[in-house]
C-alpha cells in the first residue's frame, strides 16, 4: 500500500512543512505501507495553463508527478491556511491531474499559526476534492504549528500521536 504526502507550502520559511515529516515519519512505522511527501516547493511547477492531459508536451517533471499520484492508494494533504483558504500552490498542482485523484481517499491535514487549525481550508478543500470524485479519508486540524512541532517533524505535544494514529487509521480504512 503507499501513501503520498503532499506538502503544500512553497512558502520561505514555511512551517507546514514540519507536519508533512511528522506524517511521513508517523506511516512509515504502519506494516505495509510505503509513504513518501511530494514537495511542491521543490517541484517548483509553474502558473497552471492548462492540465496535464491537455498538453501536448509535458514536462517530464509533471509526467513524474502524475505518477506518484497514480500509484498512490491515498493521498495526504498537508495544507496551510492563507487568509481562510488554500495556498495557490496547492491549487496550482491539483487541477494540473483529474483521472489520477478519481476514487482516491484524502486525509487533509490543515496547518494554521493560530488557534482555529485551518478549518476554513478544511471547508474548502473538502469541496474541491469532491469535484474529482475523491473520498474524504478524514480532517487533522494543526493549530499553533510552531508549538506543536518542531522543525524536524517531531511533535511537542504526546497528544497528537494519538489523534495522528486514528487519523492514519481512518485513512487506510476508506482505500478500496
Ligand atoms: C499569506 C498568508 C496568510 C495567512 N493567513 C492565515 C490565516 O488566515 N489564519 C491563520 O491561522 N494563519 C494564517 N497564516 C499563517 C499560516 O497559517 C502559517 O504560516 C502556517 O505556518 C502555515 O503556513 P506555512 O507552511 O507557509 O508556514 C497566513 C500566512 C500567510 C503567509
Amino acid at each position: 500500500m503507499k501513501i503520498l504526502i503532499l506538502s503544500s507550502s512553497v512558502r520561505t520559511g514555511r512551517n507546514s512543512h514540519r507536519v508533512a515529516r511528522y506524517f511521513q515519519k508517523k506511516v512509515s512505522e504502519v506494516k505495509d505501507v510505503e509513504v513518501e511527501i511530494f514537495d511542491l516547493d521543490e517541484a517548483d511547477f509553474p502558473l497552471f495553463k492548462e492540465r496535464l492531459s491537455h498538453q501536448d508536451e509535458p514536462v517530464q517533471e509533471l509526467n513524474d508527478y502524475a505518477e506518484k499520484v497514480d500509484k498512490a492508494d491515498a493521498v495526504i494533504f498537508v495544507i496551510p491556511e492563507y487568509n481562510g483558504g488554500y495556498p495557490a500552490a496547492w491549487k496550482n498542482a491539483f487541477d494540473l491531474l483529474y483521472d489520477e485523484w478519481k476514487d482516491k481517499p484524502a486525509g487533509i491535514v490543515s496547518v494554521s499559526a493560530g488557534s482555529f487549525g485551518g478549518t476554513q481550508v478544511q471547508v474548502q478543500v473538502q469541496w474541491v476534492i469532491s469535484k474529482v470524485g475523491m473520498i474524504n479519508g478524514g480532517l487533522f486540524p494543526v493549530p499553533n504549528v510552531t508549538k506543536n512541532f518542531s522543525e524536524e517533524g517531531e511533535a511537542l505535544d504526546e497528544a497528537v500521536h494519538g489523534r495522528a494514529d486514528r487519523f492514519i487509521e481512518g485513512l487506510i480504512k476508506r482505500i478500496g
